[in-house]
């Protein structure tokens, strides 16, 4: 059987997702009344950083750390992966050693080409075309606050970037509609779009695209890697920032996320993030739990 990894959410069947989401749920029940749950004794997970972190490193070290396993934080700057080591070598060696990796990096063609040398699973954990892990943790908050996301309107505004990527992968196997509010110029890849139709379209005027919806979503206006078009950016989003106003053409009992690290009054104002229908911090604790479940998956 050949190595089962996590690139994309379309690595697993929505069977899978939603198994992974109603485990997530329980775990997190388990670390909450203080119970020992410890599946992966002596497992242990590589975690490579490209880019920066709080939450991805944080709940990945602490999760494996619950689970009974161990975690190595690998950063080009002080491993041969920064001096030009081939991807494929040290994805033959790396893998010779640990359990499972986790690799968080700019292009995605090198996670593909890291998980086709490896013989061990290979977590995303973000790279400039997708984000999955988040996506579980997104996917869990919802149902925790509202159920089923089947059949409901979410609402993407902003940049169509790896998150927004990683919700149309969402869309077709959460089975949700996803409206794409974004600026002409920064829609999210074409390819990823056309696969996703049947649940996705872009809606350019915000306003619009936020009517009936049930949960409202955005981002950073520049991501990772990004920070020279961050004055541009700000120009071409201006219009874009979820508010009060935004947030009033949605249903009365719709929701508010945000991956994080936001920035207030860019992308978002205050007071929306700060406000009732914000579920931020649930999200964010969610990354342990949901990842929790990916791990013991993917590990037993
Ligand atoms: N949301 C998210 O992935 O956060 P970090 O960049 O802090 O890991
Ligand atoms: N789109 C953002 C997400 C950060 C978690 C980025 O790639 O920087």
């Amino acid at each position: 059987m050949s190595t089962q990894h996590f690139l994309t959410l379309r690595d697993l069947e929505a069977s899978t997702l939603k198994a992974l989401i109603t485990r997530a749920i329980e775990l997190k029940s388990i670390r909450r009344k203080g119970e020992s749950h410890e599946p992966l004794h002596n497992k242990t997970l590589g975690m490579i950083f490209d880019k920066s972190s709080t939450r991805t490193r944080v709940s990945f070290e602490t999760g494996m750390t619950l689970l009974g396993g161990h975690a190595i934080f690998l950063s080009p700057r002080d491993t041969q992966l920064g001096r030009g080591e081939l991807i494929e070598d040290s994805a033959r060696v790396l893998s010779s050693m640990v359990d499972i990796i986790m690799i968080r990096t700019f292009s995605h063609e090198l996670v593909e080409r890291f998980a086709a040398n490896s013989r061990v699973p290979i977590i995303n954990g973000l790279t400039d075309e997708y984000h999955p892990c988040q996506l579980l943790a997104d996917m869990q908050t919802f149902h925790e606050h509202r159920g089923s996301i089947q059949g409901k309107t979410v609402t993407w505004v902003g940049d169509g970037n790896n998150m927004c990527h990683s919700y149309i992968n969402a869309a077709v196997q959460f089975d949700f509609n996803l409206k794409i509010a974004c600026p002409k110029g920064y829609e999210p890849d074409a390819k990823i779009l056309a696969a996703g139709k049947n649940h996705a379209e872009i809606i350019h005027n915000p306003l619009t695209a936020a009517r009936h919806s049930d949960l409202i979503v955005t981002d950073v206006w520049a991501s990772m890697g990004q920070e020279e078009e961050q004055k541009a950016r700000e120009l071409a989003f201006k219009d874009y920032q979820v508010n009060a106003t935004l947030m009033e053409q949605a249903k009365p009992d719709a929701l508010f996320m945000h991956c994080l690290p936001a920035h207030r009054e860019e992308e978002v104002s205050t007071e929306v993030l700060e406000g009732p229908q914000s579920v931020i911090w649930d999200e964010a604790e969610n990354r342990l739990h949901a990842q929790n479940a990916l791990l013991e998956f993917l590990l037993t």
